[in-house]
C-alpha cells in the first residue's frame, strides 16, 4: 500500500539520488502501481516528476524531460486512497510555493478539516489527495520551526488523525530528508556516508543491510552524515538496530518470469527455512522470540486466530492442528471483523496475529484491540521490524525471504508450519502430548520440503490444464477437513490472478446450496482426503466428486498417489505425495497456486501485479 523511498547520499558515495530512487521504487512497486512520483533537491531548487500508471511511465517521462542530477531525492509508487489514479494526484505534492514536497501513505482522517482550514486561509489546493494538505501545513510551521523540516514535521504531525508515514523534503535543505511514521511502516537503512528511508528494507539492501526499526509516532531526520529520531512530542526515541538477513539477489526474479513462479519455487525452502532451530539439544521445542513464559501459555485457556486473506486461510488450516494438539478451543477470525463485535477476550486469551507483512491495519487493530482486553498477543510474521510483531507480546518469524508477488505463496506454505510449531510448542508446554510424539511429528513437518519439490517436478500438468480451462467463467474448489481452507485458497488466488469467478466450498455443504451452480462443463477442483486417515472423509469426498460429475461438472482431482478410489470420477487428476493429513495443505495447495499463476498468464494479466490489489495493505 503506497511505497516509499528517501535518499540522501554525498560526493564521497558518488550516487545519483534519482537513480537509487527509482531503483527503490522498482523494489517497492509490488505495494501499488497506480502512479509513480518523484521529487529532488538540487542547486535549492526542488523538481518533481509525477506519472499515472505504473513506475515504467514515469521512468519515461524522465528519460525525455530529465531532472538535474542530486544527492537528495525521495519517490512514492502509489495505491489510490483518496482522489484517483491520475497524473495530478500522484505524489509528490507541493505546497503553494513550490518549496515544500511530500510523500504519504496512508490515511489522514482528518483530512477534511484541515482542507477547509486551508482554502479559507487563502491556500489552494491542487489535488484531491489528502497528503497535500500536510504539504501546506508544513509549509506554514517551517519559518516558525526555525526553518528546521524534522521540527516542522513533528509540529504538523501532531495535529494529523489517521494512519501515516510521511516523506519530505525542502528546497532550501540541499542534503536532508525527514520522515515521521505512525501506524504505517518506516525503515531507515544506514550506510556510510549515505543513508535511506524506505517502506520496506527491500528498497535499499542493494546497498546495505543494517536497518533502524521506526516506533509509533517518531520523527527521523536523514541527513548524509547520521540520523536523528525523536518522538512526536521532541524527545530522543529509542530505536532498534537491525540486520537485514537476506540480500538483494532475494529480491529479484533469479531467471524467472515473474516473482510469483520464483517464490512458489522457494517453498521447499521457505518451509525449511521456518524449522531451522526449532529444536534444542535436549529435544525440546524452542522458540527463541517466544517472550511469553511457559507459565502464561500454560494458562492459556483458548487461541484465537486473527488474520485476513491467505494468512486467515493459514489459520483455518492451523485450528484443526492446534486444537487437536493441545486441546486448547481454537476460534479463528477475519481480523476485519474481529474488534467490531465486542469478542470475548481475557489475560488467559492467546491470540495469535498472521501476517506475512507485519503492517496489514486490520490486522494491526485486532491486534491492538486484543492488549487492550489485556490478551496476550503472539505475532506470527514474515517481515522483521514490521509493527505487528513490535506491538505483539511474542513473535515467531516464517523465514520466508521476502515475497514481492502480491499474490501470497510461500508465506502461506511457512505460515502453516510457524503456526504447527507453535501449537506443537503449546502441547509441549501443556503436557498434552509427549517428547516422542512431539519428536515425530516435527519428523514429519522436516520431511515437507522434500514432497513440495517433488509437486513442483511433476506440476507441468497443472499449467497444461489451466491453459484448457481458459475461457470457463467460473472454477469451483472443494474440500473437507484442512482440504477445506485449501478449497478458499485456491479460490481466492483464481480471483485475484485470473479475475475469474471462483468459489471454495466445504464439500459437505454442496447439497446444502452450492450444487445449484453445477452445470456442463464447470470445472471443480476437489482435493482429496487420504483414505488412510482416521477420520474416513474419503469416502464422503469421492461421493461428492461422483455427485458434481453426474451434473455434468469437470472434476479436476488432487488426491494422494496410492489413492484408486477416485480414479473413475475424475477428469483430470493430480497426484500429490502421500503426506499426513494435517500435513496435506502444504503439498496440495501447491497445485492450485501454479493453476492461478497459469491461468493469469495465458489470459495475459500481470501476474505479480493484479489489479486493485496490493501487497501491504496498511488502510482499513
Ligand atoms: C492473497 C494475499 C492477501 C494477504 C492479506 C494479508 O494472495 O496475499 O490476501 O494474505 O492481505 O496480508 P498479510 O499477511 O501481509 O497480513
Amino acid at each position: 500500500m503506497c511505497g516509499i523511498v528517501g535518499y540522501v547520499g554525498g560526493e564521497s558515495v558518488g550516487r545519483d539520488a534519482l537513480d537509487v530512487v527509482l531503483a527503490g521504487l522498482k523494489r517497492l512497486e509490488y505495494r501499488g502501481y497506480d502512479s509513480a512520483g518523484v521529487a529532488l533537491v538540487a542547486d535549492g531548487e526542488l523538481s518533481v516528476a509525477r506519472k499515472a500508471g505504473k513506475l515504467g511511465n514515469l521512468v519515461a517521462l524522465l528519460a525525455e524531460e530529465p531532472l538535474p542530477a542530486s544527492q537528495t531525492a525521495m519517490g512514492h509508487t502509489r495505491w489510490a486512497t483518496h482522489g484517483g489514479p491520475t497524473d495530478r494526484n500522484a505524489h509528490p505534492h507541493r505546497d503553494c510555493t513550490g518549496k515544500v514536497a511530500v510523500i504519504h501513505n496512508g490515511i489522514i482522517e482528518n483530512f477534511a478539516q484541515l482542507r477547509d482550514e486551508l482554502e479559507s486561509a487563502g491556500c489552494e489546493l491542487s489535488s484531491d489527495t489528502d497528503t497535500e494538505t500536510v504539504a501546506h501545513l508544513l509549509s506554514q510551521e517551517f519559518e516558525g520551526a526555525g526553518r528546521n523540516l524534522a521540527e516542522a514535521m513533528r509540529r504538523v504531525c501532531q495535529r494529523l488523525e489517521g494512519a501515516f508515514t510521511l516523506v519530505a523534503v525542502h528546497a532550501d535543505l540541499p542534503d536532508v530528508v525527514v520522515g515521521a511514521r505512525r501506524n504505517s511502516p518506516l525503515v531507515v537503512g544506514l550506510g556510510e556516508g549515505e543513508n535511506f528511508l524506505a517502506s520496506d528494507v527491500a528498497a535499499f539492501i542493494a546497498y546495505t543491510r543494517e536497518a533502524l526499526e521506526l516506533g509509533q509516532d517518531q520523527v527521523v531526520e536523514l541527513r548524509r552524515e547520521g540520523v536523528t529520531v525523536t518522538n512526536f512530542d521532541g524527545t530522543p526515541a529509542a530505536v532498534r538496530q537491525f540486520h537485514v538477513d537476506w540480500d538483494a539477489a532475494a529480491a529479484e526474479k533469479g531467471g524467472y518470469d515473474y516473482f510469483m513462479l520464483k517464490e512458489i519455487a522457494e517453498q521447499p525452502k521457505a518451509i525449511a527455512d521456518t524449522l531451522l532451530g526449532r529444536v534444542g539439544l535436549d529435544g525440546q521445542l524452542v522458540l527463541d522470540e517466544m517472550r511469553l513464559s511457559d507459565e502464561e501459555l500454560r494458562e492459556v485457556d483458548k487461541v484465537v486466530i486473527v488474520s485476513c486473506g491467505t494468512s486467515f486461510h493459514a489459520g483455518l488450516i492451523a485450528k484443526y492442528a492446534i486444537e487437536h494438539w493441545t486441546r486448547i478451543p481454537c476460534e479463528v477470525e477475519l481480523a476485519s471483523e474481529f474488534r467490531y463485535r465486542d469478542p470475548i477476550l481475557s489475560r488467559s486469551t492467546l491470540v495469535i496475529a498472521i501476517s506475512q507483512s507485519g503492517e496489514t491495519a486490520d490486522t494491526l487493530m485486532a491486534v491492538r484491540h486484543a492488549r487492550e482486553q489485556r490478551s496476550r498477543v503472539l505475532a506470527i510474521c514474515n517481515t522483521n521490524g514490521s509493527t505487528i510483531p513490535r506491538e505483539s507480546d511474542a513473535v515467531v518469524y516464517t523465514h520466508a525471504g521476502p515475497e514481492i508477488a502480491v499474490a501470497s505463496t510461500k508465506a502461506f506454505l511457512a505460515q502453516i508450519v510457524a503456526c504447527y510449531v507453535v501449537g506443537l510448542y503449546l502441547a509441549q508446554v501443556r503436557g498434552t502430548k509427549f517428547g516422542d510424539e512431539i519428536a515425530t511429528v516435527m519428523d514429519q513437518i522436516n520431511e515437507m520440503p522434500a514432497a513440495v519439490e517433488k509437486v513442483l517436478e511433476t506440476i507441468e500438468p497443472v499449467r497444461a490444464l489451466a491453459r484448457t480451462l481458459k475461457d470457463k467463467k467460473s472454477v469451483l474448489f472443494l474440500g473437507r477437513h484442512v482440504g477445506y481452507p485449501v478449497a478458499l485458497e485456491g479460490a481466492l488466488k483464481l480471483k485475484e490472478l485470473a479475475y475469474m469467478h471462483a468459489e471454495g466450498f466445504a464439500a459437505g455443504e454442496l447439497k446444502h446450496g452450492p450444487i445449484a451452480l453445477i452445470e456442463e462443463g464447470v470445472p471443480v477442483v476437489v482435493t482429496v482426503p487420504s483414505p488412510s486417515a482416521r477420520h474416513r472423509l474419503h469416502d464422503k469426498i469421492v461421493s461428492s466428486i461422483q455427485e458434481v460429475r453426474a451434473r455434468g461438472a469437470h472434476t479436476i482431482v488432487i488426491a494422494e498417489e496410492g489413492d484408486e478410489a477416485v480414479v473413475p470420477y475424475a477428469n483430470t487428476l493430480i497426484r500429490i505425495p502421500q503426506v499426513p493429513t494435517l500435513l496435506q495443505p502444504l503439498v496440495s495447495t501447491v497445485p492450485l497456486q501454479v493453476f492461478a499463476c497459469e491461468m493469469a498468464t495465458v489470459k495475459g494479466y500481470d501476474v505479480d501485479q493484479p489489479r486493485n490489489l496490493a501487497k501491504s495493505v496498511t488502510v482499513e
